[in-house]
């Protein structure tokens, strides 16, 4: 092809404005390119005819903090934004969620601290606060999916995940002890058991206490790879087991350097029976989101857990960044990343915008 020469004083080549409004008239080109990717992008219609990726409320699973009382809204300062919720708070956020097309809401406890014990037997209460909010919700919008977490750490003196005997987190024993919570979670109207503990054995163990218990259509939502994060430690000020936290959860969590072992672990939920697997934290690990879609062709959830929400709030109340582009950019990546949905505290507002 030949090499075409520049025209003279034309400093004002790439006029990106103009193009946004209207034709540009032809110019001599000075770059002998075939190829010119910004045709594509040179304006917004052009743009949204070869997006690849969308965002949509679909995609969206709220969760929300429920403390006891009524008419209550605490807000969590490590969290700007977000309120832990008395149970008929809670209603009307799950009004609020199904008005705005979030299909799901996941429920997280702040236990009363004199009701945890060393077993977190309050995790098998038919009158817990999960259990509660989930017959309640239910009452008033039977639309909306409710998605409950399966590990004891809500519930526990110690704020581990499971039963302990001196130092280690006992594996088996536990496993017995989620299963019962799972059941009384599925009584209560829960439809999406999500047992978090990483423990071994645990979906399987759930899936056959389920279907014995007769709740053959209760769905599991394995959090199949997650890992020993830093990043939830808002969340843990939420439930308020940040305080009480003996030592870290690395014998159950999984090492942030690892990415063939999160394979094993989505394998392992999946032949156990669960029917979607979750990745956690989210951003740090789309990696991980993207290997898992690629690999198991399952429905696949990533968590952007609650360090990565205050980051961007604390960001964007500096001014350092703007906070709501921020917002959609993180979420949109994780559809990029091949996510089938995004559990995310900026849901309600995310959800918002898109209906503007
Ligand atoms: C409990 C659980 C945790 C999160 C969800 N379920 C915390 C933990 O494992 O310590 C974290 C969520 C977040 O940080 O937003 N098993």
């Amino acid at each position: 092809m030949a090499r075409i020469t520049p025209f003279p004083g034309s400093k004002d080549r790439s006029d990106s404005l103009k193009a946004e409004s209207g034709q540009v008239p032809l110019r001599q080109a000075s770059l002998n390119l075939t190829v010119r990717m910004r045709r594509n992008r040179k304006a917004d219609w052009a743009r949204r005819l070869v997006r690849e990726n969308t965002l949509t409320a679909d995609d969206l699973i709220w969760p929300i903090f429920i403390i006891e009382g009524t008419g209550i809204r605490t807000p969590i300062a490590s969290m700007p934004g977000v309120e832990r919720v008395s149970i008929d708070e809670a209603v009307k956020d799950a009004a609020r969620a199904a008005a705005l097309g979030i299909p799901a809401l996941a429920l997280f406890p702040y236990t009363e601290p004199g009701l945890r014990d060393p077993d977190g037997s309050e995790a098998l209460s038919p009158d817990n606060l999960v259990c509660r909010a989930c017959r309640a919700i239910k009452a008033t919008t039977p639309q909306i999916g409710l998605i409950t977490d399966v590990a004891l750490d809500p519930y526990t003196s110690h704020g581990h995940d499971g039963l302990l005997d001196g130092h280690t987190i006992l594996n088996d024993e536990t496993v017995d002890v989620l299963c019962a919570q799972a059941i009384n979670q599925a009584r209560a109207g829960s439809d999406v058991i999500a047992p978090s503990d990483m423990m071994d054995g645990r979906v399987a163990a759930i899936r056959a206490a389920l279907d014995e218990a007769g709740f053959l259509d209760v769905q599991i939502m394995a959090y199949a790879a997650k890992y020993a994060s830093a990043f939830y430690g808002p969340f843990r000020d939420a439930i308020g087991t940040n305080a009480t936290l003996v030592g870290d959860k690395r014998t159950y969590q999984m090492d942030p350097a690892n990415t063939e072992e999160a394979m094993r672990e989505v394998a392992l939920d999946l032949d156990e029976g669960a029917d979607m697997v979750m990745v956690k934290p989210g951003m740090p690990y789309l990696d991980i989101v993207r290997r898992t879609k690629e690999t198991f062709g399952v429905p696949t959830f990533a968590y952007q857990v609650s360090g990565e929400y205050a980051m961007i709030k604390a960001a964007a109340m500096n001014g350092w960044l703007d906070g709501e582009k921020a917002m959609m950019e993180s979420l949109l990546a994780f559809k990029r990343a091949g996510a089938d949905g995004i559990l995310t505290y900026f849901a309600p507002f995310v959800a918002e915008k898109l209906k503007a």
